[in-house]
């Protein structure tokens, strides 16, 4: 544990993918989280296809953790079309799944949501032509309203913003071009220009890059859980991340 006057610890991870097969797996690294933190925060795609057995084995799996889980859902929790059971199972579990929502720790604000696709800068998919098209820029429009709603609720003078996709085309590098415009949208970065921000994390990239920054210079932390094994493969797949204790 960290000398808490001092800093507010976090371990942060995206994309545990967990299946059934994950029975007994992860809890080890869940424990040295639980140790080296004050707090974990999980960055979607918790689950593989998101069913009700893998978000139970990631519940299990979580109770080896005694400090508090702060979690957004991925595209995966929702393939199966099941992600309120996913989000419910793991809400039983004490997990806080943030969907727009906010909660601090220790004095330090976390605002969550899942975000959306959709492309960075110039690249950005326009709200033109085809009502599908309009249809996709509305979601990732609305995901960042969830993300600046949540932001907007925060009094703390310390905020972590907490997503599954990439706000920012700085920490999907590595991945194929072909595919960053489904890796993030630059529409969640404008919320954290417009409301003071710490840090980012976010996972959802697993090829790409572990630090980026958003356009006002806040942090961006890429925490997918492959890309932290390829990158520290000595090290339990979490990032540390520390703020000043308020
Ligand atoms: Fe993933
Ligand atoms: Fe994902």
């Amino acid at each position: 544990m960290t000398d808490k006057k001092a800093d507010v610890c976090f371990a942060a991870v995206g994309d545990l993918h967990c299946t059934e097969a994950s029975a007994g797996t992860l809890r080890g690294f869940f424990a040295q989280a639980s140790e080296a933190a004050d707090a974990l925060l999980l960055c979607g795609d918790l689950t593989d296809y998101g069913t009700q057995k893998e978000a139970k084995v990631l519940a299990d799996e979580l109770s080896v953790v005694a400090v508090p889980v702060i979690a957004v859902l991925g595209n995966h929790d929702y393939e199966c079309g099941a992600a309120d059971d996913v989000r419910r199972i793991l809400q039983a579990a004490g997990v806080q799944v943030l969907d727009g929502e906010a909660v601090e720790v220790q004095g330090i604000g976390i605002a969550g949501a899942k975000g959306f696709c959709g492309g960075f800068g110039r690249a950005s998919l326009g709200s033109w032509g085809e009502p599908a098209v309009k249809q996709f820029v509305q979601e990732a429009l609305h995901e960042a309203m969830k993300l600046e709603s949540a932001l907007a609720k925060l009094r703390t003078r310390r905020r972590i913003a907490l997503l599954h996709y990439s706000p920012i085309a700085g920490t999907v590098q590595g991945e194929p071009p072909e595919i960053f415009a489904f890796l993030g949208s630059s529409r969640l970065e404008d919320p954290l220009v417009r409301y003071p921000v710490d840090l980012v994390v976010h996972g959802h990239a697993h090829r790409g890059a572990l630090e980026g920054r958003t356009v006002n210079g806040v942090p961006v932390y890429n925490v997918a859980k492959p890309l932290l094994l390829r990158t520290f493969p000595d090290q339990p797949p979490f990032r540390l991340l520390r703020l000043p204790a308020e």
